[in-house]
């Protein structure tokens, strides 16, 4: 079965869009292990727009559940995540105007700071993802960087599927101005899934673990959680969306059903 790590960050969203103290993150973790999560998921930003220091912090020492952190390759953030001891930290590209990570950490461009993000989450015993796109070359210098786990980044995926599947779409992607006919964007579909398919596998047989996220929701998650080569999947949006009209407990278990 696909493990399912939740991301909490929207709690933390909906607490700052008061500044006030409610909801508080931390009250997520018993439910997460009550309704089968396998993990909690946190990014500390730069900006701390929804996860604090503070919630982190609180997180790392409470959760039941492994704690996988996601943060940037900036030193400063490093070193509060070595002095926190996550279970795992998944390195994220990160820029300030963006709605949220849009694309994979460019590990050609930053091998140097992202090098030295590892071994310094690695003293710790802190092991490490990258989060990065679905290709082969990417897998290749990741596998050589010694990291433990890949993400694969399913945004794109995810943003060709809405584009099909509905009327609305509300991606940032450059290709919702092209207005494509279907057949073209269901064969856009079906080469992204491949394109992800083919990554997970080969990464797999490099020895890396293999988790994906972004964008992934109640519709789009079945041919990702079919992919034998991927153990887990972040998921965050789509589940907290649900919980605002189910509760959060339920609306992990529906999601949760979907892995199996
Ligand atoms: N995985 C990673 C590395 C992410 O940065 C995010 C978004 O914070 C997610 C998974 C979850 O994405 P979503 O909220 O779209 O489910």
């Amino acid at each position: 079965m696909t493990k399912l790590g939740v991301n909490i960050d929207h709690i933390a969203v909906l607490r700052e869009a008061r500044k006030i103290n409610d909801p508080d993150p931390v009250q997520a973790l018993g439910i997460l292990q009550r309704a089968g999560a396998d993990q909690v998921t946190i990014h500390l930003r730069e900006d701390r727009r929804h996860i604090h220091d503070e919630d982190a912090r609180r997180i790392v020492e409470l959760s039941p559940l492994p704690v996988n952190l996601e943060c940037s390759i900036d030193e400063a953030i490093i070193d509060i995540v070595c002095a926190l001891r996550p279970h795992r930290a998944t390195l994220v590209p990160e820029r300030r105007e963006e709605v949220t990570t849009e694309g994979g950490l460019d590990i050609f461009k930053y091998e140097d700071r992202t090098l030295s993000a590892i071994e310094k989450l690695h003293a710790e015993e802190i092991e490490v993802s990258l989060f990065i796109d679905p290709d082969l070359e990417t897998i290749a210098r990741a596998d050589a960087l010694n990291v433990e786990w890949i993400e694969l980044h399913t945004g794109a995926y995810a943003n060709l599927f809405a584009m099909l599947h509905s009327n609305l779409s509300h991606s940032h992607h450059a290709i919702e101005d092209l207005k494509l006919p279907r057949h073209t964007l269901k064969t856009m579909l079906d080469e992204s899934l491949a394109q992800l398919a083919g990554a997970a596998d080969h990464a797999a047989s490099l020895g890396l673990k293999v988790a994906a996220g972004h964008g992934l929701n109640y519709q789009n998650v079945t041919p990702i959680a079919r992919m034998k080569a991927v153990e887990e999947l972040n998921i965050g949006q789509s589940i907290v969306a649900r919980s605002v009209f189910t509760g959060l407990e339920e609306a992990i278990r529906e999601m949760r059903a979907l892995l199996a």
